[in-house]
Order: structure tokens, then sequence, then C-alpha cells
């Protein structure tokens, strides 16, 4: 069953820029939007790059790598929607964000 972790404080997120935290030790990449906030794999799909370090355009999303491309919202590779990233469930509570695992 999936557990939700506290994984950021919310004031602490920059605003449109990805972030990189390790609930339980695991690369999650965080993208807020004022009060929402998505969470994925922090791993690119091609060859592991971490995502924090890619750029943000829009939804989209680019590996600093090799300018794989991903929609944040649902982590998908945009030349082969097949391929994608592991989506998390984040929710916000008491202006900490929490991802379930
Ligand atoms: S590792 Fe991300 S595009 Fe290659």
């Amino acid at each position: 069953m999936d557990e939700a972790i506290e994984a950021a404080e919310l004031e602490k997120l920059p605003e449109n820029r990805p972030h990189a935290v390790f609930p339980l030790g695991l690369p999650v990449l965080l993208v807020r939007r004022g009060a929402e906030v998505y969470a994925l794999e922090n791993r690119c799909a091609h060859m592991g790059c971490p995502l924090s370090g890619g750029t943000l355009d829009g939804n989209t999303l680019t590996c600093p790598c090799h300018d794989w491309r991903f929609d944040i919202r649902d982590g998908k590779f945009l030349d082969a929607p097949e391929i994608g990233l592991k989506v998390y469930h984040a929710e916000i509570r008491g202006g900490k964000v929490f991802v379930r695992i």
C-alpha cells in the first residue's frame, strides 16, 4: 500500500523550478505551481540522469543530458508516450508536501 511520506516544506519549494528531494532515500523531483505540486521520479528514463538539473518550459521538462522531454503532469516522454517516468501523488497538508510512495 502507498504511504504518504513528508518530502518538503511548501514555502521552501521554488516556484516553477525542478527541485530534488529524497523521501525514504528515493530520488524524487518536485515542481511547485502555486498551491499545486507535481512529483516524479528524478531519474531520466533514458540513462538515469537526474532531471532536477533539467529545464522547465510550461509542462515540459527537458533532461540536461540528452534533451529527452517529459510532461511533468503524467511523466510521459513526449516523443514516445509509452515510455515515461514514475509519477507520484503529491498532497499538501499543514504547509508540507507529502508524496505517496
Ligand atoms: S539521460 Fe536523459 S536524455 Fe539521456
